[in-house]
């Protein structure tokens, strides 16, 4: 079967993150898309087992930063582990979010906190269905980083 079609499905990048009761955890993601107006929905895909899933599933809320066009560092930051120091998580300063115990990276385009609905197990990755409950934009003339403008993929 040919996936490569797979692999031209339009993504943007974001960092997820939550609070947990030892620390906040993070990931990058693209799998991530709105999915109905009203309420606002959106469909997040979290691989199995990783942290960000489970977290997702015990905290019932996620903050999710949209990365600026162009700042591949900002993504890169967060491939690693996370380190909190001087009100700066890998050098990104922030604010927490009341809701999710994640982080708002001021360097942000925007920020979208969600709230679990629900979830479906299907595949690799746990597909969750979450309600848009909160957010806002920190740059309102920049456009989001998009997957085509980066060196990496997921997806295919
Ligand atoms: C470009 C890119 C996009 C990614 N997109 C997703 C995604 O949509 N969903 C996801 O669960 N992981 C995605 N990942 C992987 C996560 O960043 C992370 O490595 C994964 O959640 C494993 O976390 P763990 O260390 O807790 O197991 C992506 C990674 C990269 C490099």
């Amino acid at each position: 079967m040919d996936r490569r079609p797979l692999r031209l499905i339009t993504y943007g990048l974001y960092i997820a993150s939550i609070g947990g009761d030892s620390g906040v955890s993070a990931a990058v993601i693209n799998w991530l898309t709105q999915a109905s107006f009203e309420p606002p929905l959106l469909v997040i895909a979290l691989k199995k087992g990783s942290t960000i899933n489970q977290l997702f599933r015990e905290k019932r809320y996620m903050t999710i930063n949209i990365v600026p066009s162009g700042d591949l560092d900002m993504v890169k930051a967060f491939f690693g582990e996370l380190k909190v120091e001087d009100g700066r998580v890998n050098g990104y300063s922030f604010r927490p979010s009341e809701r999710s115990g994640g982080f708002i990276l001021d360097d942000s385009v925007g920020y979208i906190d969600v709230e679990y609905v629900d979830v479906y197990e299907a595949g690799d990755h746990d597909i969750f269905i979450a309600r848009y409950v909160g957010g806002g934009l920190h740059k309102e003339d920049v456009k989001p980083l998009v997957i085509w403008d980066t060196p990496w993929y997921y997806g295919g």
